[in-house]
């Protein structure tokens, strides 16, 4: 046998003796509880995923439940994961399972990347761990693992070679006809890239296609994947107004449906320190201790300034008041709730 028809047997037997197969989405073909897992681990490790995983099954046990939700309970849930749009499309997405397919995901990769937040790789996941199909994943890890393997030198900010390191995927694949391999297969190499094919210092000996493995013949293993786009980091100040009323309770606006934070409760937000006094008038502002907050492309610095709002203020044209155990439920930006809970009950 050479070396790449050898990739996926070596693959499968590892995945069912070393591989993952406790995790709760694990040992199930339901594509509404595979859909729900990958779409929380797009950008999110294991460890983080299983609570939230847990409670929006509790919540929502089908999709429909899910599709009937409002979006802001949606938002509420996902507080925490970061990334927004990908719970803004997770709810879209329950929403046309039940309004083009009848409420079941489609069994196909092709339909499945049809639906929103469900990009090519993740919807091969899907279709290769609940119906067997014999399509490619190809993940931030899984690239590592196969480029690592192949020595394939492409540049992956280009696309031509990226489709081309997706044909190499696609013929690495099991060859059985049934994809009785496919799952364990999919989630093999998603394991490989976890615990073993690391970005630094990956643990070869315990690999179980290092033996052919390009790069581990060239010791050359952190080289790749060949990337050379570099993303280009911008910075913004943000001037926070943390209005509070007698009864304790702050003022928070819900943020448009495009931009930063679409769709989250948000403290009223500020260009400038004069923009935000000119909205208050001459009140007695306090200024609380800056902090910065590092977003993927943007390092924001925020700016947080307390307000005691008189009785029967009204902060700004968009808001309302909330108390403590209201904004707790709300879709709230990580550094907004982390600044709310630092203040005195
Ligand atoms: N990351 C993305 N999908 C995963 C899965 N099915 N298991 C573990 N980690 C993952």
């Amino acid at each position: 046998m050479n070396k790449k028809e050898d990739f996926a047997p070596r693959v499968v037997r590892w995945q069912r003796s070393h591989g993952r197969s406790e995790l709760p989405w694990q040992n199930t073909r339901d594509p509404y509880r595979v859909w729900l897992s990958e779409v929380m681990l797009q950008q999110t490790q294991v460890s983080t995923v299983l609570g939230y995983f847990d409670r929006f099954l509790t919540r929502f046990p089908a999709v429909a439940d899910l599709a009937a939700a409002h979006e802001d309970e949606v938002l509420g849930l996902w507080s925490g994961l970061g990334y927004y749009s990908r719970a803004r499309n997770m709810h879209r997405c329950a929403q046309e399972v039940v309004s083009r397919f009848g409420g079941e995901f489609p069994r196909t990769a092709a339909q499945l990347e049809t639906l929103p937040g469900i990009g090519r790789s993740t919807a091969a996941a899907i279709a290769s761990f609940c119906f067997g199909e014999r399509v490619a994943i190809l993940d931030g890890n899984v690239k590592r693992v196969l480029t690592r393997f192949l020595g394939f030198e492409g540049d992956l900010a280009s696309s031509a070679n990226e489709r081309a390191l997706w044909n190499l995927a696609t013929q690495l694949l099991p060859a059985g006809e049934r994809g009785e391999d496919m799952p364990a297969y999919t989630q093999g190499l998603m394991d490989l890239g976890a615990t073993v094919c690391l970005p630094r210092k990956p643990s070869c000996l315990l690999c179980p296609v290092g033996a052919d493995c390009r790069a581990k013949a060239l010791g050359e293993q952190e080289r790749f994947p060949v990337k050379t786009r570099k993303l280009r980091r911008t910075s913004q100040s943000i001037w926070m107004l943390v209005a509070r009323d007698a009864q304790e309770r702050v003022w928070l606006e819900k943020r448009p449906s495009s931009g930063i934070w679409a769709g989250l409760y948000c403290l009223p937000c500020f260009g400038t320190r004069d923009e935000l006094s000119a909205g208050v008038g001459n009140s007695a502002l306090e200024d609380a201790p800056s902090f910065v907050h590092v977003l993927t492309h943007k390092d924001l610095h925020l700016h947080p300034v307390g307000w005691a709002a008189p009785a029967n203020a009204q902060p700004s044209a968009n808001g309302a008041w909330f108390s403590r155990d209201a904004w707790q439920g709300l879709g709230l930006p990580a550094p907004v709730r982390k600044l709310l809970a630092q203040l005195e009950p």
